[in-house]
C-alpha cells in the first residue's frame, strides 16, 4: 500500500498545528518530521519540544527523520516525545547496527535514509533490521529543491533487491517530490512518499488528496 507523508519542514510554523490537522484530515498517512542539527546538513529545523507539542493535535503516526549526526544520542528522548519510527542517515552512525537495534528496543520501527551519492551497498549487513530504506531524492538540508533524476534506477535497482531477497520493506522517497516526479518514484517501486511543499504551498486539502489520486 502507497503512503503519503507530508513533511511539516513545508508549514507555516506560526499555525503548525491546524496545518498538520488539515493533511491528516485530507488523507495524510503519516506526518514526516524533519530534524536538522546544524552539522550533518547546513540548516537547524526544530527538535523535541516542537514533536512534543503538536503530539497533542494528531493521531497520524510521525515519522521522525534524523539529520544528526551520531543520532543514537537521542533515540530515546526522540521516541518519548512522540515518535512511530525513526529513520537515522548511514553516512550519521558510526555503528550503523548497533543504532537500529537501539531504535528497535525502544519499540518503533526503523529507517535507514541514503544521501544521493551513497552506494545502496552500505545496506547489505543491515537490511534485514530495517523496516523502511529511504532514498533521499535531494541532498538533504532544505525543502522546495529540485529532484536528482538519478535516483530512479536506485529506487529500481533497491526494489529489485528487496525483491529478491523476499523482503517487505518499504521504501520511501524524500526531496523535489510533486505531481510530475510521483509518477516516476512510484513506477519505479517507492511506496512511501514524503512530500513538504507540494503538500504546504497553497490549499493543503487539495494537494493532499491530488498526490493521494495519483497513489492509488
Ligand atoms: C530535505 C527534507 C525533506 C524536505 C522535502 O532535507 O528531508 O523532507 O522537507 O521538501 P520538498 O518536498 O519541498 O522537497
Ligand atoms: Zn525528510
Amino acid at each position: 500500500m502507497n503512503k503519503l507523508a507530508p513533511s511539516i519542514l513545508a508549514a507555516d510554523f506560526a499555525v503548525l498545528g491546524e496545518q498538520i490537522q488539515k493533511a491528516a484530515a485530507a488523507g495524510a498517512d503519516y506526518i514526516h518530521v524533519d530534524v536538522m542539527d546544524g552539522m550533518f546538513v547546513p540548516s537547524i529545523s526544530f527538535g523535541m519540544p516542537v514533536i512534543s507539542s503538536i503530539r497533542k493535535v494528531t493521531d497520524c503516526p510521525f515519522d521522525v527523520h534524523l539529520m544528526v549526526q551520531d543520532p543514537e544520542r537521542y533515540i530515546e528522548d526522540f521516541v518519548k516525545c512522540g515518535a512511530d519510527s525513526i529513520t537515522v542517515h548511514a553516512e550519521c552512525c558510526r555503528h550503523l547496527d548497533r543504532t537500529l537495534h537501539q531504535i528497535k528496543e525502544c519499540g518503533v520501527k526503523t529507517g535507514v535514509a541514503l544521501n544521493p551519492a551513497t552506494p545502496l551497498e552500505n545496506l547489505t549487513y543491515v537490511l534485514d533490521k530495517t523496516d523502511m530504506v529511504l532514498i533521499m531524492t535531494v541532498n538533504p538540508g532544505f525543502g522546495g529543491q529540485a529532484f536528482i533524476n538519478s535516483s530512479i534506477s536506485k529506487i529500481k535497482r533497491l526494489r529489485e533487491w528487496l525483491t529478491k531477497e523476499n523482503l517487505s520493506t518499504d521504501i520511501e522517497v524524500d526531496g523535489g517530490i510533486n505531481k510530475n516526479t510521483l509518477p516516476r518514484v512510484l513506477e519505479a517501486g517507492a511506496n512511501v512518499i514524503v512530500a513538504g511543499s507540494a503538500v504546504f504551498s497553497g490549499d493543503i486539502e487539495k494537494n493532499v488528496k491530488t498526490l493521494k489520486d495519483i497513489m492509488k
